[in-house]
């Protein structure tokens, strides 16, 4: 079986480094690593590959930034053209960035069949590009592969047949599982003078977050104030670099507050087990918390992960609200929360399986 694993983004790829090295070893599949191109900057997308041990992609479709539409469109267009010549048997997408929907509309209309893996995921909040992604992938992919029971009652509640539903775990963990050893010998916090559960792990990108001035100001008012007693670590993402330049935000006040360019996967990780707390919007970090049983602050109205809040490490908060919960938070125990099921580290074989039924 051709199967093309397609990454995109910064948090594509530890869902894909775990399907790739267990088809790598079946006897029955030959995978074939296509990379849109849609993160490029090397620490957003090459240092990935490195941490992970993937091997370059075998097609890169280079498409970089634009407006949403524009994004899609240059995926789709170039992606079609590889399709045609290669017809792969399947093509399985990862997560909900707009390269997973664009790639799942290239293939569905020309009769190849697509496996997603992270379906059935819901913050029910449409504003969130990446909402429209998930509803207009899961829609329609032959093979819907799902983290959690909350994500098959979303897809059945929507109409979708059971027969396309299988449940597997979330794939992050096999990635998280695999590296956490060698994570855990990261320099970073060292070099940074950081203590175990010490400091906080603070992770920004969303447009909700940081696009809006007033908002991304009251946010640094309250991290600059919170250094002051914890250090704060933040790698800025290359979005909230841009806003902080085009606001003029301010930002060599507080030397406790710790700002960095993006980092590496397994640096992230050390951060995320050895921090007191970690306050995030992003998807990835409120599920790697969860394992870790790292308590988790997430900057925004809603998740599509509610499974990280009903086992107990993750809550959800607002910029105006954000005070009083990290001071709620520093009184409370250093761990919390348990595990889901099938946050084992044996995704990637679940998958497989699914595909070789199907
Ligand atoms: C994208 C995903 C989001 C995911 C995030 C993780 C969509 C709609 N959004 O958001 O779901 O959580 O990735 O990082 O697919 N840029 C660079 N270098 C890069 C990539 C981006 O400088 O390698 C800058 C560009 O100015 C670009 C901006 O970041 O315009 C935003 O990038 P884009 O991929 O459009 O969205 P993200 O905010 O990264």
């Amino acid at each position: 079986m051709k199967i093309h694993l397609v990454c995109a983004a910064r948090p594509n790829f530890m869902k894909v480094a775990p399907l790739y090295h267990a088809l790598k070893k079946a006897d029955w599949a030959n995978p074939v690593l296509v990379h849109t191109g849609q993160h490029y900057d090397s620490n957003m997308s090459d240092a990935f590959f490195e941490d992970l041990r993937l091997p370059k992609p075998d097609i890169h479709l280079g498409v970089g930034s634009g407006t949403h539409a524009e994004q899609t469109g240059k995926v789709m267009i170039s992606y079609e053209k590889i399709l045609d010549d290669q017809r792969p048997d399947w093509v399985v997408v990862v997560g909900d960035v707009n390269s997973t929907m664009a790639c799942t509309l290239a293939a569905t209309k020309i009769g190849i069949q697509v496996a997603h893996v992270e379906a059935g995921l819901r913050s029910f909040d449409r504003t969130m590009p990446e909402e429209i992604n998930r509803l207009v992938t899961d829609a329609l992919a032959d093979l819907l592969l799902t983290p959690s029971p909350d994500a098959d009652e979303n897809l059945k509640r929507e109409g979708i047949p059971p027969s396309r539903i299988r449940l597997v775990g979330n794939i992050m963990i096999d990635t998280l599982v695999a590296n956490l050893e060698r994570a855990r010998r990261s320099p970073l916090p060292e070099k940074l003078g950081l203590q175990s559960k010490g400091f906080a792990y603070v992770t920004l990108h969303r447009p909700s977050n940081v696009d809006d001035k007033d908002t991304l100001a009251l946010i640094m008012n309250e991290l600059t104030r919170l250094a002051k007693t914890v250090p704060v670590v933040f790698p800025v993402h290359p979005r909230t670099r841009k806003m902080f330049v085009q606001y003029g935000i301010p930002l060599n006040g507080e030397p406790s507050l710790k700002l960095l360019d993006p980092i590496g996967y397994r640096d992230s990780l050390c951060l995320t087990e050895k921090a007191r707390f970690v306050l995030t919007d992003s998807g990835g970090l409120q599920e790697e918390s969860t394992y870790l049983r790292t308590p988790c602050l997430t900057l925004r109205p809603n998740t599509e992960r509610p499974i990280t809040i009903e086992v107990g490490t993750n809550k959800l908060t607002r910029p105006e609200q954000l005070a009083s919960d990290i001071e709620e938070i520093l009184q409370e125990g250093q761990q919390r929360g348990r595990i889901p099921e099938l946050w084992d580290g044996r995704t990637a074989e679940r998958v497989l399986n699914a595909l070789l039924q199907a």
